[in-house]
C-alpha cells in the first residue's frame, strides 16, 4: 500500500480513527485489568519472579480463571499504536479496494478479515494425494536436514508417504509459495522452542523456505543468540539462520520441557538440574523481544525415565518441590504449560507484533511394544486408517485450556498427524546397533512440512 492511500484514508476518516483509538485503548484497559490484576505495571521477565505467591499457587491444574476477550481486542490487534492501522495482507487489500466506502464498512472489514482467520479450523480436513508434494527433495536438502531424519538417506525403500497435502475442510489454504513466504517474513524472526519434534519442524521450515536448494547465502547467526557449541557438548542448544535478501531469521532452541533449567552445581558436569516448573526458559525471556513468530511445543519428555536420565529436579517458587500432587508427572506438566502460557500472554501486551503459537503433541505410533521393547510401525500404505479428521473437541485439553482466553493460538496438528503412522523413521534408523524402530520422529520431507504449511497460513 502506498503512502498516499494512508493520507487519503487519514484525511477522510480522521474521526473514525479517533473513535477507533479510543475504543482500542478502552478495550485494552478493560481487557487487561479483567485478565490480569498485575497488568497496570507491565513487568519485565525478571520482575515476574517477584509476583505474589498466589500467582503461582493460582495457576491451577484444571482452570485458567480468565475471561475470553471481547471483540475490541481483535481491533487492538489490528492497530499498532493507535495512529495507523496495522494491516495484514487482507486488510491492506480491503483498504485499497474500498477506499470510497463508508467508515462503518471499513471497520467491519477489519473485523471480518480477522475473524475469518479465527473461524477457520485448520485441524479439520483431509489428506489428499498431490503430485506437487513433497515441497523439496530429501536428496537435496542436505544443508538443513539431519541425516538421521532424512529417509532418502536411509535404507528405506518406500516413499509414497511423501505425496500428500493437507486440505482443511472449511478454509482456503493458499498453496505454499516460498518466495511469498519470505517476502511476508521480511525483517522478521521465527523461533521454535521445544523438543526434538520442534527441531524437526525447524529443519522442515529451512527446507521449505529454500525449496531444498543449496543456499550458501543463508548465514549462520547462531552466535547472536548464544547458540554455539560449548566445549564437550555434542551440539549447540539450537541454531539460527538468516536469509540475507529478506533479512528473515529462522531459529530453534532446545527446551524439551519449556521449563527454566539451572544446573545446581555449575562446575559439576553431572550435577542435578533445577527444573523450574513455573518459570520459562532463560533463553525465551532473554530473546522474546526479537521474535515475530514463536512456536512452542512440549510433551514427550514428561515421563519419569527422561526426568531421571536428565537429572531434572522439579522446583516451584524457586525451591525444590515437596508437594506430592505437583510431583505427579501430569500435574507437573500442566503447571509448566499453564505457567509458560500465562507468562507469554502477559508479555504479549508489551510485544504486540509477536504472534505466538502452541503446537499440540506430535503422536507416536509404536505397535506391539514401546520404543524400547521392540515396538514398530511397519505399515507402508498411506492413510490405511482413513484420511479425514472431523471429530469435534480438543485433541489436547490441557493446551486448549491453558490457551483459553489468551492471545496465543493453538497449532493443532495431533489428529492429522495421527493418521500418518506410515510416515515415521520406522526401522530405517541410522542407529545401527539399536535394533529398534523410531515411531516418534518423522521422515523429512514429511509430516512436519504440513505443520509448517498450517503455521504459515495462520501467520
Ligand atoms: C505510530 O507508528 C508509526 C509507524 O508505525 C510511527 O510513524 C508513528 O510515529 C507512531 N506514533 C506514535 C504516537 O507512536
Ligand atoms: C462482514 O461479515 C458479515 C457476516 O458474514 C457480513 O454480513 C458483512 O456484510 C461483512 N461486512 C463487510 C464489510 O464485508
Ligand atoms: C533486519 O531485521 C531486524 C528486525 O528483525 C532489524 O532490526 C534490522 O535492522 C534489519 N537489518 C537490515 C539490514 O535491514
Ligand atoms: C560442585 O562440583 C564440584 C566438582 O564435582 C565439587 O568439587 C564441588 O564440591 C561441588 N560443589 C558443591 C557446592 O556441591
Ligand atoms: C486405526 O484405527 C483404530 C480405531 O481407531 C485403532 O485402534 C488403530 O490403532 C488404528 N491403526 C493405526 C495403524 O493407526
Ligand atoms: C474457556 O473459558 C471460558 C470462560 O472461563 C469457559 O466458559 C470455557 O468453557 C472455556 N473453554 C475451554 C475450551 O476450556
Ligand atoms: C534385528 O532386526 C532384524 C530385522 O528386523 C531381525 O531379523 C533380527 O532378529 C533383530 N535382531 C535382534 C537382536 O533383535
Amino acid at each position: 500500500m502506498k503512502g498516499g492511500n494512508i493520507c487519503n484514508f487519514r484525511g477522510r476518516h480522521v474521526s473514525v480513527a479517533v473513535a477507533l483509538v479510543a475504543l482500542v485503548i478502552f478495550s485494552a484497559l478493560v481487557w487487561t485489568s479483567e485478565r490480569n490484576p498485575f497488568a497496570t505495571t507491565l513487568r519485565s521477565a525478571q520482575a515476574w519472579y517477584h509476583l505474589p505467591t498466589e500467582f503461582s499457587a493460582e495457576v491451577p491444574i484444571d482452570s485458567v480463571g480468565t475471561t475470553k476477550p471481547e471483540k475490541g481486542v481483535e481491533i487492538s490487534f489490528l492497530t499498532e499504536n493507535g495512529t495507523k492501522p496495522k494491516l495484514g495482507i487482507e486488510g491492506a487489500a480491503a483498504i485499497d479496494s474500498i477506499r470510497s466506502e463508508s467508515p462503518d464498512i471499513l471497520y467491519n472489514q477489519y473485523l471480518n478479515s480477522s475473524s475469518k482467520n479465527e473461524a477457520c479450523d485448520y485441524a479439520k480436513g483431509k489428506w489428499v494425494a498431490d503430485s506437487r508434494r513433497p515441497l523439496y527433495s530429501g536428496f537435496s536438502c542436505k544443508q538443513w536436514l539431519s541425516s538421521m531424519w532424512s529417509c532418502r538417506m536411509t535404507q528405506r525403500p518406500d516413499f509414497s508417504f511423501e505425496g500428500y497435502r493437507w486440505q482443511p475442510k472449511s478454509c482456503d489454504m493458499q498453496e505454499f509459495d516460498r518466495f511469498k513466504f519470505l517476502t511476508k517474513m521480511k525483517d522478521k524472526t521465527i523461533a521454535f522452542i521445544g523438543d526434538s519434534l520442534g527441531r524437526q519442524q525447524f529443519q522442515s521450515l529451512m527446507c521449505v523456505a529454500t525449496g531444498g536448494e543449496e543456499s550458501p547465502e543463508v548465514e549462520n547467526v547462531g552466535w547472536e543468540y548464544g547458540l554455539v557449541k560449548h566445549r564437550g557438548a555434542i551440539r549447540p542448544d539450537g541454531w539460527a539462520y538468516r536469509f540475507p535478501k529478506t533479512n528473515t531469521t529462522i531459529l530453534y532452541y532446545w527446551s524439551a520441557s519449556l521449563c527454566d533449567l539451572v544446573p545446581l552445581n555449575i562446575t559439576d558436569k553431572l550435577s542435578n538440574v533445577a527444573m523450574h516448573l513455573d518459570r520459562p526458559p532463560a533463553f525465551m525471556r532473554q530473546f522474546l523481544h526479537r521474535f515475530d513468530v514463536l512456536v512452542l511445543n512440549t510433551g514427550h519428555h514428561w515421563n519419569r525415565g527422561k526426568l531421571t536420565a536428565n537429572r531434572w529436579i522439579m522446583h516451584v517458587n524457586g525451591t525444590p518441590n515437596e508437594d506430592k500432587k505437583t510431583a505427579e508427572i501430569a500435574n507437573a506438566k500442566n503447571l509448566a504449560i499453564y505457567s509458560v502460557v500465562k507468562w507469554l500472554d502477559l508479555q504479549l501486551v508489551s510485544h504486540p507484533r509477536l504472534k505466538a503459537f502452541f503446537r499440540t503433541l506430535s503422536p507416536r505410533h509404536f505397535f506391539n511394544g514401546d520404543w524400547n521393547t521392540g515396538g514398530s510401525c511397519d505399515n507402508t500404505i498411506p492413510l490405511s486408517n482413513g484420511s479425514e479428521v472431523s471429530q469435534e473437541g480438543a485433541s489436547d485439553p490441557v493446551i486448549e485450556g491453558a490457551l483459553n482466553g489468551t492471545k496465543i493460538k493453538i497449532l493443532d496438528i495431533t489428529p492429522l498427524s495421527q493418521l500418518r503412522d506410515e510416515a515415521h523413521m520406522s526401522r530405517y534408523t541410522l542407529r545401527g546397533t539399536l535394533n529398534s524402530s523410531d515411531c516418534l520422529h518423522w521422515c523429512l520431507p514429511g509430516i512436519p512440512d504440513t505443520w509448517n504449511e498450517l503455521l504459515v497460513a495462520q501467520i
